[in-house]
């Protein structure tokens, strides 16, 4: 090996670079062993200084020496860093390689979604959204829609009426009551408007109903009217087929059955087929109450039941969002509870 001069400074160049860049002590113990250990190439530089020309021997080994003492400094440097960056940060360090915090970003309830859901199949089908007020009178809550005076549904227990008699009153006041169906929202619609109507009208609904997993005393419906000439059955069927298909899979299984509303004349009830949802034992479950708008429906709202036909269907919101998530308790959807309400 030749030791001159130009030595001396690729090896200043390489030692302080690799102490420079060693990041662990274990790349750092290999610089030191390298440049300044006992075997390493400083010493072994020094030991070769007889090999130099005579005349150059004192110029060599004045850089030799500074050179073996800027490597230790060099390693000296590199050591207090490697050391510091062990040591525990201060109070008011900021990490900026930890992960951040998470934050919840909100949604819409899985109500909002459901409603969204249906409303938007029965949009694609060319029916408008419609609402109506969450207070009522009787004519729209059941006048209108055929209940007639002394109908049990009219009942106080099976009502919210509100007490409006104040006693300086000298008028009776009308009675007043939180709705008990979205049906009133037909009646408003046919109300407004001239034939042909086509609407869906969600909502929330009141009754007195005692809570438990499968009762509430609010909940939500969906309401649907289309009223115009020669609607028939025909077109009620076809209309809701295609929305249970389209809500609840294209494979669901469903079936007409016959029922009773005082509001529809013929009227049915949807089930469908619970073989699907492995959560229920029931075979059957109905999911909506439909029919052919009564002719005195029509007649309540100044429509000639001569001249123009309709149909008409309402559904709970929360009974077809159980049924379609597998959600075993209605009381869920008004717990606030964050593990329920992230699910959807
Ligand atoms: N209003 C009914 C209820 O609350 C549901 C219903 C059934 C609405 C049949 C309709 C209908 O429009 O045609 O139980």
């Amino acid at each position: 090996m030749a030791y001159d001069l130009a030595f001396i400074v690729t090896t200043r160049a390489q030692g302080l670079a690799e102490f420079g860049a060693a990041s662990t002590p274990e790349a750092l113990e290999a610089a030191r062993i390298k440049f300044i250990g006992p075997k390493g190439v400083a010493k072994a530089m020094l030991g070769g200084m007889k090999d130099v020309p005579k005349e150059q021997r004192a110029e060599f080994g004045k850089a030799a020496n500074q050179l073996a003492k800027d490597l230790e400094e060099a390693y000296s440097a590199a050591k207090a860093k490697l050391g510091d960056a062990a040591a525990p940060l201060p109070k008011d360090a900021i990490d900026l390689t930890r992960p951040g915090k998470g934050f919840d970003v909100g949604r819409p309830h899985v109500i909002t979604q459901t409603f969204e859901e249906i409303v938007g199949i029965f949009n694609r089908l060319g029916f408008a959204l419609a609402e109506g007020p969450e207070v009522e009178d009787e004519r729209h809550n059941f006048d209108a829609l055929n209940i007639p005076p002394g109908h049990p549904a009219r009942n106080e227990e099976n009502n919210f009426y509100l007490q409006l008699n104040a006693p300086d009153w000298d008028v009776k006041p009308v009675p007043m009551l939180l709705r008990s169906q979205t049906s009133t929202i037909q009646i408003r619609a046919m109300e407004s408007v001239k034939p042909p109507v086509r609407v869906i009208a969600p909502g929330r609904v009141y009754r007195p109903d005692t809570v438990d997993a499968t009762h509430h005393f609010m909940f939500h419906q969906v309401e649907g009217l289309a009223v115009d000439k020669d609607l028939t059955f025909g077109d009620l069927k076809a209309c809701l087929e295609l929305f249970v298909k389209e809500f609840f899979g294209a494979d669901t299984r469903m079936r007409f059955r016959p029922h009773y509303f005082p509001f529809t004349e013929v009227s049915a009830e949807i089930d469908i087929d619970c073989a699907m949802f492995k959560h229920l034992r029931k075979p059957w479950l109905e999911v909506l109450g439909c029919g052919m708008v009564h002719p005195n429906v029509l007649r309540a709202v100044g429509y000639d039941p001569d001249e123009v036909t309709g149909f008409a269907f309402g559904m709970g919101v929360e009974r077809i969002a159980m049924l379609k998530h597998g959600i075993g308790d209605i009381r869920w959807f008004v717990s606030n509870d964050l593990r329920f309400l992230k699910q959807f």
